[in-house]
């Protein structure tokens, strides 16, 4: 068997310790927030969803936020956006595609750029694990991951959340570790390149959900299970969640209340041969499937979708299906978000927060 390419190792290193404390609105990891702070922001995206318009608008009336796109997006970078003006602040896309990026222009100058420019937070995507971190140190600003190569996306794994929610434990306010005991979730598909999954496996064990990983070796290495629970508090009882590997899909569909289908990511596979007739047999979510073997399971999906490979047109189109609520909430989640990033041990009058002081830079 032939080893695998280093750049194709599951899990990524931690990033470097900080010389400079991280803001207390940068959201690079979904680790970032404790339970507390993600039942704060679920409540917080439902009130600003709720909240006149006009009122809403005034919140981050003018403050300047940068959207750093290395990688495209459509969802993320729209419901960011979109998420911003309704809270009346004033976006700019830089993208890679379109600025002195392409001439060359280091991550680091270009945070330092934007932050010149009266940015007060930049919103990043990009094709480099731990890129966040680095921009985060560099532009001493707020940072929000919006995707950082195979690594995390913490506010899919939040907007998942809510919709997961709003599904399986409609009317619950205040989360807790066991919140979602007795709610198995599973990923399918191309977990090693998917931070989608990283973030979610992350997360969801510690409200007590169990997650089951599904796919072939070479998309769900043995290893993947081991980024998620070292991270998992020590707890006792059934509330205890955890990250399983399950490759038979049909086996795993019955035990769920959730399926979460991933895109194979053909930009990031490095090679990797994979037999995609031998793939949709194995793991395609057909409309047969669904029916004989989780019929009231709700059929998620980060999006984009390819219909006829991972999910045929009529599973994503069906009634299980919960992907363009995912969307919507995707705008409700970024508000609290972007919000939190702006006032986030921020005094009303702007000055730097303790810990977070101007000056002393190279
Ligand atoms: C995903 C991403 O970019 O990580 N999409 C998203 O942000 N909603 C998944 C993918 O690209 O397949």
């Amino acid at each position: 068997m032939n080893p695998q390419p280093r750049r194709r190792t599951f899990n990524t290193p931690a990033p470097p310790a900080s010389p400079f404390p991280y803001h207390p609105g940068s959201l690079l990891s979904i680790l970032d927030l404790s339970v507390d702070g993600v039942s704060r922001l679920l409540a917080r995206a439902t009130e600003l969803e709720k909240q006149d318009p006009l009122k809403r608008n005034r919140i981050l009336a003018k403050r300047r936020i940068a959207l750093l796109f290395y990688e495209s997006s459509t969802r993320t970078r729209t419901s960011f956006e979109l998420a911003a003006k309704a809270l009346g602040a004033d976006t700019t896309l830089v993208s890679n595609l379109s600025s002195s990026i392409e001439k060359g222009e280091s991550l680091k100058d270009t945070g330092l750029t934007l932050r010149a420019l009266g940015a007060e937070a930049i919103i990043l995507r990009h094709n480099s694990s731990g890129a966040p971190w680095l921009l985060e140190q560099s532009a001493r600003l707020p940072v929000l991951n919006a995707g950082d190569g195979m690594h995390e996306h913490p506010t899919q794994a939040l907007l998942d959340l809510r919709t997961i929610l709003a599904h399986l434990r409609p009317g619950v306010r205040a989360l807790g570790a066991d919140t979602l005991a007795g709610v198995t979730v599973t990923i399918v598909g191309d977990i090693l390149h998917s931070r989608v999954a990283r973030s979610n496996m992350l997360m969801l064990p510690r409200l007590g959900a169990r997650v089951v990983l599904c796919g072939p070796k070479e998309l769900l290495p043995e290893t993947a299970t081991q980024s998620a629970t070292g991270t998992l508090p020590r707890r006792q009882g059934p509330a205890a969640g955890g990250v399983e590997i399950e490759r038979d899909f049909e086996e795993a569909m019955r035990e769920s209340q959730a399926i979460m289908m991933l895109r194979i990511q053909a930009e990031r596979l490095a090679g990797l041969q994979l037999d995609l007739e031998e793939y949709k047999a194995g793991y395609q979510l057909t409309g047969q499937r669904l029916a004989a073997h989780a019929p009231k399971a709700i059929v998620m999906h980060p999006g984009p979708i390819i219909r006829g490979m991972e999910i045929t047109a009529g599973v994503a189109d069906g009634v299980q299906s919960t992907i363009l609520e995912q969307v919507t909430n995707g705008v409700a989640i970024r508000m609290a978000v972007v919000e939190r990033a702006l006032t986030a041990g921020v005094p009303s009058d702007r000055s730097p927060s303790p810990g977070w002081k101007e000056g002393g830079r190279a």
